[in-house]
């Protein structure tokens, strides 16, 4: 069967600053939370490799662009490392970093790839992390501040911005799970975390708006589809529903519909956990300032039950469900995860269905590869295993495409073996390999090459 998509579809790869550009002598970049707690404790990271060995995308990237274009994108998702560009979160700005940024804008339009342009991944500058990071109202400002800043600088080449990436991330991360800083276990302060995070990107989207450029603004969220353990048990039904909300439409709502799901209100109220800066006047903020544009970064879904364990020693979100191991699932054997094609199908269908149908793309589907170096061959990684990943999840897209869905591209992550956190270089991820004993040098994987095809042929026979 032929999977064409349309003539214009976005097909390349995103990445962040802060997993690639590294950290170099003379570059004014300031410190983020990253570089920080590697400094202090270097043992958390895989192989206690830390954010300033990566690919050196700083310096590297006209010929990084080469390999863009050589594995067939016509479009790339990067950040800005607001470290970077404002050293301590509020104050100057970087004149190296402004240059630094140009450069690669103007080299990327030279070349015929769209930057897609987002301003925070994760990467919270130092200096306002110590004052609480999102947990501190200030930072909603600085952040405004910081947005403001980037579209005046770069707004008149950059016609694709997000605000954020995964917001629930430093909520769930940060305050939930204890793999990002603070590493704090605290579901009030979780939630003040996340409301600052959705009324943050809601003032950024308004500071754009303001300076009237053409072009469009967005978010990216990771969404989890939600599915019951069994669709016909009531309280399996609401467990899935309570975890939806937590995960997806804490974020999707607010984002595309300027309001926060009811369910949730109502279990953080009747906890005394609704956020103390909550006020109308940024309520009215939230729901003036939605988004053009979502971005989807899709991996894996939810397998939920009712609650069965007994609840923690404080409330937690996992008190109203419990995660269950599906029994048909079919694992990534090389990294642990679910793969679930059809979630990315079912994901775009409730965007169309619930969420007025909002112009979206894949910004992330992927598949990491742990030790992916047993697959090298003759000079070249050999991974058939992904290019069946991302045909297997294109098929769905294009069934979405062909049910109405306005999905307009498809981002792999990621163009370039990055580093990612704790996790720093463990799982592989990239179309082209990186080697890092042998100063970060690029190589095409198999999938790279297959890629370039579907993307020169706006599709792929199967
Ligand atoms: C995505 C994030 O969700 O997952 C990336 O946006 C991250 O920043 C990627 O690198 C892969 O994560 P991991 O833990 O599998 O290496």
């Amino acid at each position: 069967m032929k999977y064409q998509f349309p003539a214009d579809f976005w097909w390349g790869s995103a990445a962040s600053g802060p997993q690639t550009e590294g950290v170099i002598p003379g570059d004014g970049k300031g410190e983020n939370v990253w570089d920080h707690w590697f400094k202090e404790a270097p043992e958390l990271f895989f192989d206690q490799v830390g954010p300033a060995k990566v690919s050196q995308f700083y310096t590297r990237y006209p010929e990084y662009i080469q390999q863009m274009k050589a594995t067939g994108h016509n479009s790339y998702r990067h950040s800005i490392q607001w470290s970077r560009l404002i050293p301590d979160g509020v104050g100057e700005v970087n004149q190296t970093a402004v240059d630094y940024y140009n450069k690669l804008i103007d080299e990327m339009l030279a070349n015929g790839i769209e930057p897609f342009m987002n301003l925070y991944h994760f990467d919270m500058p130092w200096p306002l992390q110590e004052q609480g990071g999102w947990e501190n109202y200030d930072v909603v400002t600085a952040f405004a501040r910081y947005a403001e800043v980037c579209f005046e600088l770069f707004g008149d080449r950059v016609k694709k911005w997000f605000t954020m990436n995964e917001p629930i991330v430093p909520v769930e991360a940060g305050y939930l799970g204890e793999f990002h800083y603070p590493q704090v276990v605290d579901m009030k302060r979780a939630a003040l975390v996340g409301y600052h995070e959705a009324l943050a990107s809601a003032k950024a989207i308004a500071a754009y708006r303001k300076l009237g450029l053409s072009g469009e603004i967005g978010i990216i969220l990771n969404l989890t589809p939600s599915y019951p353990r069994d669709a016909k048990n009531p309280a399996d039904v609401k467990a899935s529903q309570i975890a939806d909300a937590f995960f997806n439409r804490s974020f999707l709502d607010p984002a595309i519909l300027g309001t926060f799901p009811e369910e949730l209100v109502t279990i953080l109220k009747d906890l005394d956990m609704l956020p103390k800066t909550l006020n109308e006047a940024d309520l009215a903020i939230i729901q003036d300032n939605t988004i053009d544009l979502l971005g989807i970064n899709y991996y894996q879904p939810r397998r939920v039950k009712a609650k069965e364990t007994p609840k923690g020693p404080q409330p937690f979100p996992t008190d109203y469900f419990d995660f269950y191991e599906w029994p048909e699932r079919k694992m990534n054997p090389y990294r642990g995860w679910e793969i679930y094609e059809k979630g990315i199908y079912d994901s775009l269908i409730n965007i169309k269905e619930n969420y007025g149908n909002i112009r979206c793309f894949i910004s992330e589907n992927g598949m990491g590869v742990e030790g992916e170096g047993r697959f090298l061959e003759e000079g070249q990684i050999q991974d058939g295993y992904r290019i069946e990943f991302v045909k297997d999840h294109l098929k769905y897209v294009h069934q979405a495409l062909s049910e109405g869905c306005n999905v307009l591209g498809y981002h792999m992550w990621t163009c370039m073996d990055n580093w990612s956190w704790l996790n720093a270089y463990k799982n592989r991820y990239g179309f082209i390999s990186i080697d890092l004993a042998n100063d970060g040098a690029a190589t095409i994987k198999k999938s790279g090459e297959w890629f370039k095809q579907v993307a020169t042929n706006n599709g792929f026979d199967d």
